[in-house]
């Protein structure tokens, strides 16, 4: 058994955690660069917790900037197990309203500008990301949200743009029409993809705040517009953090579904002799 730390990646929207207890932001370094900000460390109902916000207090990194690698070692090297990833995100599907959460569960990873892997020159790595997010987590998630009173939809394909602009109304009915994409973001990937390098059990929760530009009754997205659907959502996000520790325990066994051991059969590169 192993001790569950629960990290929290928050987004726009999500700035800490309430009720945490030794409650402290502390420096992590680490070798990938210096992470998006400080991490809040503390326990919630005797489960340690750490929570990063994604583009640091004050919103200074863009999508493109986020410092992907650091911030997902910084969490490894704290003793963290299991993260959660919230993110705000437009809809493809009418079903998926502004206000509702998606517990994503597929990806297509469109970004081009981002460092995307822990691995490279020196040593070769191949991880399978076919099933991307871990099923145990997304379900406790899903669980947690549920009790905290939130309309969440399981399952949903996440397409992560490079940004910083939205979409072309060509680009959003492409995305929904043809390649069949159920929320569009900006952040998290390759986020999911190093977290699976890292080994961390990752589960991605979309909070829906636009329908992107493709639906013919609403308008096309807008920061402002954003900005009030996230300040609704923000306790509908900590009442789902709040649920997490009761249903992850204190302890763990190892992941059913393998995320903690995604390197066994991954490296390339032979052993230093
Ligand atoms: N984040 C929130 N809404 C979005 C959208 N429509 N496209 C990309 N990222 C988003």
């Amino acid at each position: 058994m192993t001790q569950t730390m629960i990290g929290v990646i928050g987004g726009s929207g999500i700035y800490d955690i309430d009720g945490l207890e030794d409650a402290s932001w502390v420096d992590v370094a680490s070798p990938w660069g210096v992470p998006s900000d400080q991490i809040l460390t503390g326990s919630l109902h005797g489960v340690k917790m750490a929570f990063l916000p994604r583009h640091g207090r004050g919103h200074v990194h863009s999508p493109t900037t986020v410092p992907y690698r650091a911030n997902i070692d910084a969490l490894k090297r704290l003793g963290v197990t299991d993260v959660i990833s919230v993110s705000a995100c437009g809809s493809f599907r009418e079903e998926f309203a502004p206000g509702h959460f998606v517990v994503v569960d597929q990806f297509i990873d469109r970004t081009f500008a981002r460092e995307k892997s822990f691995f490279g020159a020196g040593c070769v790595a191949h991880v399978s990301v076919a099933h991307p997010t871990c099923p145990r987590l997304s379900d406790a998630c899903y669980d947690a949200a549920v009790e905290a009173g939130v309309t969440i939809h399981k399952g949903g394909t996440y397409l992560a743009m490079e940004g910083p602009q939205f979409s072309t109304l060509a680009e959003s009915r492409l995305y929904r029409e043809q390649w069949g994409a159920d929320v569009i973001g900006m952040t998290n990937m390759p986020e999911a993809k190093l977290a699976r390098e890292a080994e961390l059990c990752y589960a991605s929760i979309a909070m829906v705040t636009d329908y992107d530009s493709w639906h013919p009754d609403h308008g096309e997205v807008d920061v402002s517009d954003i900005i009030k659907t996230l300040m609704g959502n923000s306790e509908k996000g900590r009442g789902m953090v709040r649920g997490l520790p009761a249903r992850l325990g204190v302890t763990r066994a190892s992941c059913p579904h393998g995320c903690d051991r995604a390197l066994e059969y991954a490296v390339m590169t032979a052993p230093e002799k």
